[in-house]
C-alpha cells in the first residue's frame, strides 16, 4: 500500500523516546522529513541520529519544552525553514500523572494542563498557517484511554486528556474546510521510556519484559500483552497518510481491547 507520504514534512513533539521516537521512525521510513523535539538534548540528538541512520530520512532534533510558547514556535519554524513546508503535526509530548483527587495541588493540575493541553494548543496554533499553505495536512494528538473512561485516581491526566479530545473534535470541524484533518489516539499501556523508568524506580526483580507481562495481567488487557511503541507509530503514520484522507475527528483506542467504551 503506497501511503503517499514521500517528500512530506512532520513535527513530532516528544520525539526522543517511546511513542514519539517510534512515530519519527515510522514516518521516516515512508520518506517523511521529521523535526523532533524534547527537553533533554543528549537523548534527543542520539535518537535523531539513530532514526536517521535506520530510515535514511532527515531527522532534525530541536531541543525544546512544549510548555514554552517560544520553544514550540521555534520548533515549527525550524521545519519550515529547513524543509520549506509542513504537512504533519504529532502532538505527543507528555507523561503519566494519575493521583488521588485530594493529593493534587493547583500547581500539579496547572502543570499537567500546560504540558498536555496547552502544549498541543500552542503547537497547533503555530502549525495551522503552514498546513493551510500546502493545501491541507494532518494533526494527530496522543491522548489517554482515561479521556473516554476516567477512573478513580485518574487525575489530572484524565481531565487534561478529555479536554484534548474536545479540542481535537472541535478543530476537526473547524479545519475541515482547509483540508486539515485532526485525529486522536487514546493510549492504554504501551512500552516506552516512561514505563521503563517506572520499572527502574520500583526496583522489581526480573527483567523489564517480565514486568510488562505482569502489568498486562494486572490490568487484564484482553490481547494479553502491553503494546509496542512501533504499533502506535504505524497508526500515526497511517492517519497522516493519503490512505486516511476521509478520516477526521476520530479518537482511536490503542489499548489491546482494555477499554469498555468505543
Ligand atoms: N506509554 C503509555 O503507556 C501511555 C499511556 C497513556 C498515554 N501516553 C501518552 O503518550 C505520549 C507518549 O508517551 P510515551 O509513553 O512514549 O512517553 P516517553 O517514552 O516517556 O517519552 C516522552 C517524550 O516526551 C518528551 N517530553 C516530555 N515532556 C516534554 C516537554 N515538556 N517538552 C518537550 N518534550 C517533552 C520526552 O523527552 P524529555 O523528557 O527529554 O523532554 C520524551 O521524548 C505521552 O503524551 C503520554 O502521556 C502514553
Amino acid at each position: 500500500m503506497d501511503l503517499g507520504l514521500k517528500g512530506k514534512v512532520a513535527v513530532v513533539t516528544g520525539g526522543s523516546e517511546g511513542i514519539g521516537r517510534a512515530a519519527a521512525h515510522s514516518l521516516g521510513r515512508e520518506g517523511v522529513s521529521v523535526v523532533v523535539c524534547a527537553r533533554r538534548a543528549d537523548v534527543l540528538e542520539r535518537a535523531a541520529a539513530e532514526v536517521a541512520e535506520a530510515t535514511g530520512a532527515q531527522i532534525v532534533p530541536v531541543q525544546a519544552d512544549v510548555t514554552r510558547t517560544e520553544d514550540i514556535e521555534r520548533v515549527i519554524q525550524t521545519a519550515v525553514d529547513r524543509f520549506g513546508r509542513l504537512d504533519i503535526l504529532v502532538n505527543n509530548a507528555g507523561t503519566s500523572a494519575a493521583m488521588r483527587f485530594e493529593e493534587i495541588t493547583d500547581e500539579a493540575w496547572q502543570a499537567d494542563l500546560e504540558l498536555k493541553l496547552f502544549g498541543a494548543i500552542r503547537a497547533t496554533r503555530a502549525a495551522i498557517p503552514h498546513l493551510r499553505k500546502v493545501g491541507g495536512g494532518s494533526i494527530v494528538n496522543l491522548l489517554n484511554l482515561a479521556a473516554k473512561q476516567p477512573g478513580a485516581r485518574s487525575y489530572p491526566t484524565s481531565v487534561s486528556r478529555a479536554a484534548g479530545m474536545a479540542l481535537m473534535k472541535g478543530l476537526s470541524k473547524e479545519l475541515a474546510a482547509d483540508n486539515i484533518r485532526v485525529n486522536g489516539i487514546n493510549i492504554g499501556l504501551i512500552k516506552s521510556g516512561q514505563n521503563q523508568r517506572q520499572w527502574e524506580r520500583i526496583g522489581r526483580p526480573g527483567t523489564l519484559e517480565d514486568y510488562y507481562v505482569e502489568r498486562a495481567k494486572q490490568v487484564g488487557i484482553p490481547l494479553g500483552r502491553i503494546g509496542e511503541a512501533e504499533e502506535v507509530g504505524d497508526l500515526i503514520t497511517f492517519l497522516c497518510s493519503n490512505r486516511a484522507t476521509y478520516i477526521t475527528g476520530v479518537s482511536i483506542n490503542m489499548d489491546g481491547g482494555t477499554s469498555g467504551v468505543v
